[in-house]
């Protein structure tokens, strides 16, 4: 295979991290369950940081929670991470795949539209035309793929599914076979090779889990990934991700430590509802997740790198935070503006970043 990976946008965990995995498994000893790359430390190491190997932390917060979605791994159950939209679950599940099986492709994407053929198996028409049904026309999906090779499925947005699709999953769940019974012999009875699980998301604000049937809720083990409450570790993963974005676009601005410090403030005051000073702010209803604190950043240092001098200010930050609040509900508007007179305000009196900050709030009535 040709290397690409300077000219795709995003390269799998795997290949993405591909270093870091290798140095994994060179210092890897002890015990590993069968069909997985790596022990599950390693495994751990990967996703929370190994400083000694030049692993880096990938997932900020809770560590114990890590711990127990490779212990999940490992157990005849899947693994479905739930929580608000921007908490890092889908990255958690690419993470935890490139490290236990190598691969992170392996993946169904949940929609309203999913079929199960998508998930399970379908048919090359051509050849099946041609030569019925025989193993060469059958074209395998994600839980073929992952059950015949002992490899993580991920199945993103399960709840969005329609349920009878999801019900597809109990039976390979528990009886952890796939029947392919236009397929005569061993070919029609697909086992799964030892080293097979789901990783399952679903997020909290869209289609709920309640919808999801008791059947399938008891094949896995749910865990809540939650937004960070930590301003430090914000900040961090903030700096960390933002610099990696920026390099990866061949751009040498970076955000320096009071500007990300005001960006998290502003995020924490609108998520939280009151500031560190006590004053009350009312929420607005739009997503305000640590992923949208990235890219908040991320596309303020653009703007500073491509549009200014190269340094980013409050004023670049203000522009990205109105475009994430002011979504689709008019009221986030009134929030903002409220937001701008009895914090904003107040603080551009002490402080040039929020002045800049203040200065913005025309584009608020655009
Ligand atoms: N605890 C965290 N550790 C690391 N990154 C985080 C964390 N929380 C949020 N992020 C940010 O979120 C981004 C990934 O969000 P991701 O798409 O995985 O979220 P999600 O929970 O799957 O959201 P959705 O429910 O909308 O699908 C990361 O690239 C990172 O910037
Ligand atoms: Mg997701």
């Amino acid at each position: 295979m040709t290397d690409v990976t300077g000219e795709i946008l995003r390269a799998p965990a795997e290949v993405g991290y591909a270093d870091e995995l290798a140095a994994l498994a060179a210092a890897d000893g002890g015990d590993r369950p069968t069909g997985w790359r790596l022990t599950p430390r390693a495994v751990r190491a990967f996703v929370v940081g190994d400083p000694a190997l030049g692993v880096t932390r990938k997932f900020y917060g809770d560590d114990a929670l890590v711990d127990r979605c490779v212990v999940t791994l490992m157990s005849n159950r899947g693994l479905l991470l739930v929580g608000e939209p921007g908490t890092a679950k889908s990255m958690l599940s690419e993470l935890l795949a490139a490290a236990v099986s190598g691969d992170s492709t392996c993946t169904v994407q949940g929609s309203s539209g999913t079929t199960d053929d998508q998930i399970t198996y379908s048919w090359n028409y051509a050849l099946l035309l041609a030569e019925g049904p025989t193993p060469r026309a059958l074209v395998r999906g994600p839980l073929h793929r992952a059950l015949a090779h002992g490899t993580v499925c991920r199945f993103e947005e399960v709840t969005r599914v329609q349920p009878e699709i999801q019900d597809v999953l109990i039976g390979i769940m528990s009886d952890k076979v796939l029947h392919v019974p236009e397929l005569d012999g061993p070919d029609g009875v697909v086992f799964a090779a030892r080293g097979f699980n789901v990783v399952a998301t679903a997020n909290l604000r869209d289609r709920g889990v309640h919808e999801m049937s008791s059947a399938l809720k008891r094949r896995f083990n749910f865990e809540t990934v939650r937004p960070i409450r930590d301003r430090d570790l914000e900040r961090r993963l903030i700096v960390e991700q933002t610099t990696g974005l920026l390099e990866r676009a061949d751009v040498s601005t970076r955000l320096d430590a009071d500007v990300v410090d005001l960006l998290v403030t502003a995020f924490h005051d609108l998520r939280d509802g009151v500031t560190q000073d006590g004053v009350v702010v009312e929420r607005p209803s739009a997503v305000m997740s640590s992923a949208e604190a990235v890219a908040v950043g991320y596309a303020a240092a653009l703007d500073a790198h491509y549009f200014g001098d190269g340094r980013v200010g409050g004023e670049h930050v203000a522009r990205q935070l109105i475009g994430t609040v002011l979504k689709d509900n008019p009221e986030d508007g009134t929030k903002l503006r409220h937001y701008y007179d009895v914090v904003v305000a107040p603080r551009a009196r002490r402080d040039r970043r929020w002045k800049a900050v203040l200065e913005t709030r025309a584009e608020l009535d655009r």
